[in-house]
C-alpha cells in the first residue's frame, strides 16, 4: 500500500463563525483561529479544514459564495488569511479549504449577469428553464425544503437550486464557467493551501433534460437524489479537474458525496481513478444509502449491528483500493456523543470510546471542533435561538403542513445543524471565552462544565485522551494502515476488531452500551504478549485474563506482537 502524509494526518474541522472571536463582534474570525493554532498543534492534529471563509452574504453561513477570491470581512482580510497560512505552516499544520463548486450565492456577479437577460453571455453559467404550464420545470425537492426551482421575474424563467434559493446551481456543461473555476482553484493553490474539501461535489452533474422523479402519490415535489447525485459524468469532470489542476500539487482532497456505498465510492477514490483522495460518505449517518442526504428530518435510530455492517463494508472494500475518511460528526450533523454515545451520565466515557473508534479505523480521521471536549447537542427551547437556514426553512414548512410544533421541535433537537454550531467553549468565563461581545448564536448552557480550559487541567479529560490517541496514531502505523478484521459480528453491544500491519496487530474492544457485557479473549490471539495501549477506564488489576466484564462504554486497545 502507498504510504503518504494525508493518510497519516488527522484533520480538525473549524467552523470559523463559532470557533473564536478576536474583535468582540460576536462572530468567530481568522485572527481567532490564529490565536488557537498552538492549541490545535498541541492537541496533535495535522490539517485544519476551514469551512468557507470567502466573501458571502451568509445565507448558508458561507456555503453561498459571492466572491471566490475574497475573504468575508466578517472573518477578516486576505492579509489575515495569509498570516494564518504562514503561521500554520510554521507549526507544521496544513490548511484545507472548503470549496463550494456546485453553486454560488445569488449575489455572485456571475449570477447577477446571468439573471439579467436570457441573452446574457453568462446566462448558461447557471441552470435556467421555463415553467411547464405555469408550474415548476420539474418535481425535484430541494435539500432545504420546497422545490429546487425559483421563479425569477426579470426573465420569467426558473433557476435551479438544490439548496436554498440564495444558492443557484452552476451549470457544469458550460466549459467557460468550468475553466473559470479551474483558474480560481489554481490561484488558491499558488497561494500555498494544502488541500480542498469539495462541498456537495456529487451533485455538480444533473440528469440530462432534468426529468421528473417518480411520483406515485402526485406530490408537488419529491426526493430525486438519483437524478442529481453521483452520475457518471461527475467522474469525467473530476478527472479533468485533476488532470488540468490538482495533480500538479502535493495536496489532499476530500469530496462530500452523499447517497453512495463503498463500491460506488471506489469510482471516486480508487487508486487508479485519479479523482479524489477520499470521500465523506453518509451511510452511517442516514443508515439508509438510498435516501442519504442532508435534507431528511427523520433521524433514524441506529443499532450497533447496522453500524458494524456499514463500517465493515467500507473498511474491507476500500482496503488497498482507495482510502476512507472517517467521521461521526461535522457542522451538518448532531454531536456524536449525543447521537452515538450518552451525553449525560456517560458523557466522558462514551466520548472517549467514540474517539477510540474513529482513531483505530483505517482511513483519515476527522475531528469536528468541540468533539475533543465532548460538546453536546444544543436543543434550544425556542425557534428564535436557531440560525440555520435548513432548520428555519423546515420549521416554516412543517408549520404549513400542520405538523404540531412540539413534534417539529423534537425533530429539530435531534437533527438541527445548529446542534454542532454553538460556539466553541474555551473557558468557564462570560460567553465561554468565545467572544467579549454578543455571540451570533447562543452558547450551550453546559459551558461551565464543558470547556477546554478545565479539560486541559484534568488529566482524565476527553481532551487528554484525544491527545494520547493522536500521539499513538503517529507512533503506531498499524493504526493508520492496518488491515481491519471484524470479530464477534453478531454481538449487539460490543464492537471488536483487529488491525494488522507488518508484524503488528491491534485488538480494539469497544462497548457501545450502558451494560457490562463479558468479553472473552479470542483463542487465536496471544494474551501473554499483549500490551494495553490505551483505555478509557483504569484497568482492573485482578480481572480474569481470559474472560472479563467491560464497563459502560469501555474502550481498550491492545497491541500484540
Ligand atoms: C454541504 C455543506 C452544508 C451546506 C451545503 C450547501 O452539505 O456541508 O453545510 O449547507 O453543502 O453548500
Ligand atoms: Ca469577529
Amino acid at each position: 500500500m502507498n504510504t503518504t502524509w494525508w493518510k497519516e494526518a488527522a484533520v480538525y474541522e473549524i467552523y470559523p463563525a463559532s470557533f473564536k472571536d478576536s474583535n468582540g463582534d460576536g462572530i468567530g474570525d481568522l485572527q481567532g483561529v490564529i490565536s488557537k493554532l498552538d492549541y490545535l498543534k498541541e492537541l496533535g492534529t495535522d490539517v485544519l479544514w476551514l469551512c468557507p471563509i470567502y466573501e458571502s452574504p451568509g445565507e448558508d453561513n458561507g456555503y453561498d459564495i459571492s466572491d471566490y477570491y475574497a475573504i468575508n470581512p466578517r472573518f477578516g482580510t486576505m492579509e489575515d488569511f495569509d498570516e494564518l497560512l504562514k503561521q500554520a505552516h510554521q507549526r507544521g499544520l496544513k490548511i484545507m479549504m472548503d470549496l463550494v463548486l456546485n453553486h454560488t450565492s445569488d449575489r455572485h456577479p456571475w449570477f447577477k449577469e446571468s439573471r439579467s437577460s436570457r441573452h446574457n453571455s453568462k446566462r448558461s453559467y447557471y441552470i435556467w428553464r421555463q415553467g411547464v404550464h405555469h408550474l415548476y420545470p420539474n418535481n425535484w425537492e430541494s435539500y432545504f425544503s420546497g422545490s429546487v426551482w425559483e421563479h425569477d421575474d426579470i426573465t420569467d424563467e426558473y433557476y435551479m437550486h438544490l439548496y436554498s434559493k440564495y444558492q443557484p446551481d452552476l451549470n457544469w456543461d458550460n466549459e467557460e464557467m468550468v475553466h473559470e473555476l479551474y483558474k480560481m482553484i489554481r490561484w488558491w493553490l499558488e497561494k500555498g493551501v494544502d488541500g480542498f474539501r469539495f462541498d456537495a461535489i456529487a451533485h455538480i452533474v444533473k440528469a440530462k433534460g432534468y426529468p421528473n422523479a417518480e411520483n406515485p402519490q402526485h406530490l408537488p415535489v419529491v426526493q430525486a437524489y438519483q437524478l442529481f447525485s453521483n452520475l457518471e459524468k461527475v467522474h469525467l469532470m473530476l478527472r479533468k479537474l485533476n488532470d488540468e489542476v490538482l495533480m500538479n500539487y502535493d495536496i489532499m482532497t476530500v469530496g462530500e458525496t452523499s447517497g453512495l456505498g463503498p463500491e460506488q465510492a471506489l469510482a471516486y477514490v480508487g487508486d487508479e481513478r485519479h479523482e479524489l483522495n477520499m470521500v465523506f460518505q453518509f451511510e452511517h449517518m442516514t443508515l439508509d444509502a438510498a435516501s442519504a442526504g442532508t435534507g431528511k428530518w427523520e433521524l433514524r435510530p441506529w443499532t450497533l449491528l447496522e453500524l458494524k455492517k456499514i463500517f465493515s463494508r467500507w473498511q474491507t472494500t476500500l482496503h488497498q483500493q482507495g482510502w476512507n475518511a472517517n467521521y461521526l460528526g461535522n457542522h451538518d450533523q448532531p454531536r456524536p456523543v449525543s447521537r452515538f454515545g450518552n451525553a449525560t451520565r456517560y458523557r466522558v466515557e462514551s466520548a472517549k470510546m467514540l474517539a477510540t473508534f474513529m482513531m483505530t479505523l483505517e482511513g483519515t480521521p476527522y475531528i469536528y471542533q468541540g468533539e475533543e471536549i465532548g460538546m453536546t447537542n444544543a436543543a434550544f427551547e425556542e425557534i428564535d435561538d436557531y440560525r440555520d437556514v435548513e432548520t428555519l426553512n423546515y420549521y416554516e414548512y412543517a408549520k404549513l403542513q400542520g405538523k404540531p410544533v412540539k413534534d417539529t421541535m423534537a425533530a429539530i433537537w435531534a437533527k438541527s445543524r445548529d446542534n454542532a454550531r454553538t460556539p466553541m467553549q474555551w473557558d468557564a468565563g462570560p460567553n465561554a471565552g468565545f467572544t467579549s461581545g454578543k455571540p451570533w448564536i447562543r452558547i450551550h448552557d453546559n459551558y461551565m462544565e464543558v470547556n477546554t480550559e478545565s479539560a486541559m487541567k484534568d488529566p482524565h479529560s476527553i481532551y487528554h485522551y484525544y491527545r494520547k490517541l493522536l500521539a499513538l496514531r503517529k507512533s503506531h502505523k498499524v493504526m493508520v494502515y492496518g488491515e481491519y478484521k471484524l470479530l464477534l459480528p453478531l454481538d449487539p453491544e460490543l464492537y471488536v476488531y483487529t488491525r494488522t500491519w507488518q508484524e503488528e496487530t491491534l485488538l480494539v474492544i469497544l462497548n457501545f452500551s450502558e451494560d457490562t457485557p463479558v468479553f472473552e479473549w479470542p483463542d487465536e490471539l496471544d494474551r501473554a504478549s499483549s500490551e494495553l495501549l490505551i483505555a478509557n477506564y483504569e484497568p482492573l488489576r485482578d480481572e480474569d485474563h481470559k474472560k472479563f466484564k467491560l464497563m459502560p462504554y469501555e474502550a481498550r486497545v491492545y497491541r500484540l506482537v
